[in-house]
């Protein structure tokens, strides 16, 4: 299993704070946001991940995160998009990095309490997505279910309502997703819709779609921003963080501190 973790995009919601960062760089608490997806791919046994990143961001994932793993236990790869072309372009862009294996690509937005270790190690073909209830559904793409809890609907920000299940930025495929995504037609908006990547499998009724409830943030403003950094706060969820990240944490603030002594940064 490769992981892809979709962190660029210009996110004009959260001016002026992305006009000199990106957005998955901005803090949750004590963390970068880009360590809560990077935990969740990790957690689940992820060590092959691709991160894609806007151009203007790409220096600064680098200094962050280009050399925090060491003994190659986690490695990762950056990948400039120039142009956010929209979600499904995740799978185009890494084409090479996926090779022939099966891919989980997770949004560098998406901050989730479960862990999902389980549920993307018994992957084995088709796709696999997940759903919650919420009280905005229009904000999302919504999966509609029947009265025995089968999807049979699946649609981007519905204008008119489907259904209270939004489907969260993580998504597990088998390596089709990569032909799937080179078929999909730019939407309305212009974007490449993972929905319709969704769709793809939902039609072979190859779909899997896992309801949860845990928490899910999806950090994309400045209300959703605070709250993902006060229920972070409030739950201790950085404690629960797998120790490979933990520790390449603090040994990175270590490195910092003596580079701050001898006045380097
Ligand atoms: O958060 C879950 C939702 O994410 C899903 O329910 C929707 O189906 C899905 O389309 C997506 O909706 P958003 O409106 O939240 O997508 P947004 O354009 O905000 O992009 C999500 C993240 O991906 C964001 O951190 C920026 C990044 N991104 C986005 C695009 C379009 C890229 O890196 N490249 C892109 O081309």
């Amino acid at each position: 299993m490769k992981g892809i973790i979709l962190s660029g995009g210009t996110a004009t919601r959260l001016f002026p704070l992305t006009a000199t960062t990106s957005k998955q760089l901005l803090p949750i608490y004590d963390r970068q946001m880009i360590f809560y997806p990077l935990n969740t791919l990790i957690e689940a046994g992820i060590k092959d991940i691709l991160i894609i990143v806007s151009p203007e961001h790409s220096g600064q994932y680098l200094n962050l995160l280009g050399s925090i793993f060491s003994q190659n236990k986690i490695r990762l790869q950056f990948k400039v998009q120039k142009i956010p072309r929209g979600l499904a372009d995740a799978f185009i862009m890494g084409e090479n990095f996926i090779g022939k294996e099966n891919v989980t690509m997770i949004l560098g937005d998406n901050i989730f309490e479960k862990n999902f270790s389980s549920e993307i190690k018994k992957f084995r073909s088709g796709g696999l997505i997940f759903a919650k209830k919420v009280r905005d559904p229009e904000r999302f793409g919504v999966v509609k279910f029947d009265e025995n809890h089968k999807a049979v609907e699946i649609v981007e920000k519905p204008k008119k309502w489907i259904s209270d299940f939004a489907i969260p930025g993580l998504y597990v495929y088998d390596n089709r997703v990569i032909r799937a995504a080179k078929e999909v037609i730019p939407s309305e908006r212009g974007e490449l819709e993972i929905t319709e990547i969704h769709n793809f499998f939902l039609e072979k009724g190859e779909l899997q779609v896992s309801e949860f409830s845990q928490e899910w943030l999806d950090a994309g403003t400045f209300e959703t921003l605070l709250e993902a950094g006060k229920i972070v706060k409030e739950k201790k969820l950085y404690e629960k963080f797998n120790p490979l990240i933990n520790e390449a944490i603090l040994k990175f603030n270590q490195e910092l501190k003596i580079l701050a002594k001898k006045r380097l940064i």
